[in-house]
This record gives structure tokens, C-alpha cells and sequence, in this order.
């Protein structure tokens, strides 16, 4: 028999069979049960020992040629298949950007990224706490205890149960507790701000249930009332983008903090809108309340694990949403938490605009 013949028919009609059905089909008529190259080495049994001698090696080559004749032709089908699909699921990344990007960052965001480069020049770490805190933390720890007035002046949310120490649970009146929660976790010296979102029971044009504040605290050995204002007019020149802040500290009161201040700064009304300059007692300006601060409190920093002997330090805590206020000329804080995509879009920020120092903190609204 010229099996020569028969395997270059058999390659060549799978060297033309122009998919995986046909090729299946091809390997099935040769070389399957009933196949016809199976049925050559089924001759074997009965052929003479010289016969099958002679005849054997070429049946079995017969086979192996065509067997991976079939294999070699179904890995080339398999990637053709597969190339086809790669370029019909291809994606067309030259199509063109919307007109106009959609989606702003918040004023809320902006003005907490721009307050964190500008202490992040001065040397200062971010810190955060949780928004659920305890009533260790968000009052005692800061020299409130339970009977202290200013306990039940906070509006505080209260959670209906205690945590297994028994402690109240309750959302943070204040970014304060992440003073106490950062001295206690990395000892002293600090120089840290705390951003977050805080809450209070209280609802109108300028109080929302839920608000933002940025928390600062410096601990270090002879830190006195003049590193508070130097820091705060610094940061403050900064974020206006002015030279020409003008601070006014009034002794007030608060538990966490001896003495205490509170801080206003000098503004005058441009076309309607409060700006930021110039001293509170020049023509035309007034003195705006901005933000409280003062020297941390023996108490506090013996909550937090410190020797009040051997340390000092300042606090200071602002409304970051008063500050977007000021800056950016909103009126009513409400508008905020609306997710009205008009305010967005026309008080939101390019989301490449990164405040940079280098660059200006200030990108335009
Ligand atoms: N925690 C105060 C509040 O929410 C703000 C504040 C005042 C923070 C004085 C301070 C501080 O760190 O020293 O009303």
C-alpha cells in the first residue's frame, strides 16, 4: 500500500480545512475509532511477523505525520480565533474627551487639600480619629468631665448604648478627641492637623447636622501664645492669599485649652461680599470671629500621657466650611450638603487643579 499517498492527501486536506469543526471532523475520519489510519494499524494483526516488520514503521509514522499535522493546524486556527476576537473587542482610545469635563471637587475637599499643603510646608503631619468616638475621648480626656456644662452645650448625637467599658458613644461634637488620641499614640513632640467631619444636633443657614473642621496641635518644650499667632497668621496669609491679615486675639474660654483665645481677624465688604485684610479697627473694616484656640491644658496633655511639666503646646480649631465660605463668597451653608450639580458645577473645582504652594493654593473658582 503507498502510504506515502494516503498521508500527503491526508495533509493536505487539513492544511485546507478552515475551522475547528472541520479539523475535528478530519481527525475523527482518520484517526478516531472507526478512522481510517486506525484502521491500517488494525491490519498489523494480521499481516506475517516479516510483513508487519516492514509495514509497521511506516503505518505508526503514517499516524504521527498526521497527528501533528492535526494539532499543528488546530493551535493556528486557535490563534487566528483569537486574534480575530482581540481586534473586534478593541477599544477606540482616540475617541474624543467631552466637551466639558463632568464632576467637580467639593469646596469642602478643595479647601481641606489646600490647608494641608500649607501646614505640610510648616512641618505639620495629618492626623485622623474616628467619627464615632466615645465620651472618654470627645469630652473627659479634654477636661470635661461628666458633670461639665459644656458637656450638654455640644448637641451632641448620643448612640442609645454604651461600649463594653461604659463608656457613651456618640458621633464627635469636635475634631478635638484626635488631639488626645494622637498624644497617646505618638507621644510628644507633635505637629499635627486632624480634618474631619463633625456633628451637632442643629440646623439653620449656618449650622448644618453635620460640618467640617481642621484640629491643629503642636507639642513641644517652651511652645508659648507667640508660636499660636505667628502659626495662625501664617497659615491664614496663605490661604487668603494676602499679606495683609491682621489677627486679633480675645481671651474667652474653652476646657481644653489656658488661657484661651479666641481669634478674629480684620475683614471690609468688597462688592457685597466680606474680604479678608487689613486691621478690624481701620475705616470701612470690622472684626470677624475665625476660629478658637490656646495653650493646651495641664489636664489635657495628662490625658494624653504627657508630663504637663515638661511640655507645652497649642490647639486651634476652625469650621473648614466658614472657610470655604469666606474664600469662595457662598452664603448659605446648607447648599453644601444638597448635591445640587448647579452649585457644583459653578463652586466646584477642576479636578487637575491640585493645590500646590508652588502653583498658588488658591485655584480659580
Ligand atoms: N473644639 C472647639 C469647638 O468645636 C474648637 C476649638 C477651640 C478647638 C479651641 C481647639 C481649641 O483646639 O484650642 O468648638
Amino acid at each position: 500500500m503507498d502510504y506515502a499517498a494516503t498521508g500527503s492527501q491526508a495533509l493536505a486536506r487539513i492544511a485546507e480545512s478552515g475551522n475547528l469543526d472541520a479539523l475535528e471532523a478530519l481527525r475523527i475520519e482518520f484517526l478516531g475509532k472507526q478512522g481510517s489510519i486506525s484502521g491500517l494499524l488494525k491490519t498489523l494483526g494480521g499481516m506475517s511477523a516479516d510483513e508487519r516488520q516492514s509495514e509497521g514503521p511506516k503505518i505508526h509514522a503514517l499516524r504521527e505525520d498526521v497527528s501533528a499535522a492535526l494539532a499543528a493546524h488546530k493551535d493556528a486556527l486557535e490563534s487566528a480565533a483569537l486574534e480575530a476576537r482581540l481586534a473586534s473587542e478593541s477599544i477606540d482610545l482616540s475617541l474624543p474627551a467631552p466637551a466639558s469635563p463632568r464632576g467637580t471637587i467639593h469646596p469642602v475637599s478643595q479647601v481641606m487639600d489646600e490647608l494641608a499643603e500649607i501646614f505640610a510646608d510648616l512641618g505639620f503631619a495629618v492626623a485622623t480619629g474616628p467619627e464615632i468616638e466615645d465620651g472618654w475621648h470627645n469630652f473627659t480626656a479634654l477636661n470635661m468631665p461628666e458633670s461639665h456644662p459644656a458637656r450638654a452645650m455640644h448637641d451632641t448625637f448620643y448612640f442609645p448604648d454604651r461600649n463594653e467599658s461604659g463608656e457613651e458613644m456618640l458621633l464627635r461634637t469636635h475634631t478635638s478627641p484626635v488631639q488626645i488620641r494622637t498624644m497617646l499614640e505618638q507621644g510628644a513632640p507633635l505637629r499635627i492637623i486632624a480634618p474631619g467631619r463633625v456633628y451637632r444636633s442643629d440646623s439653620d443657614a449656618t449650622h448644618t447636622p453635620m460640618f467640617h473642621q481642621i484640629e491643629g496641635l503642636v507639642i513641644d518644650k517652651g511652645i508659648h501664645l507667640g508660636h499660636l499667632k505667628w502659626t495662625l497668621e501664617t497659615m491664614l496669609g496663605a490661604f487668603f492669599e494676602r499679606d495683609d491679615i491682621v489677627l486679633r486675639l480675645r481671651p474667652s474660654y474653652f476646657p481644653f485649652t489656658e488661657p484661651s483665645v479666641e481669634v478674629d481677624t480684620g475683614y471690609s465688604f468688597e462688592g457685597g461680599r466680606r474680604v479678608v485684610g487689613g486691621s478690624g479697627d481701620a475705616p470701612g473694616h470690622s472684626w470677624m470671629e475665625l476660629l478658637g484656640s490656646g495653650m493646651v491644658n495641664r489636664h489635657v496633655l495628662a490625658a494624653g500621657g504627657l508630663d504637663p511639666d515638661e511640655w507645652q503646646g497649642f490647639a486651634f480649631g476652625v469650621g473648614v466650611d466658614r472657610l470655604a465660605m469666606l474664600k469662595y463668597g457662598m452664603n448659605d451653608l446648607r447648599a453644601f450638603f444638597d448635591g445640587d450639580v448647579r452649585w457644583l458645577a459653578h463652586y466646584g473645582f477642576s479636578p487637575l487643579d491640585v493645590p500646590t504652594l508652588s502653583g498658588g493654593v488658591g485655584a480659580g473658582a
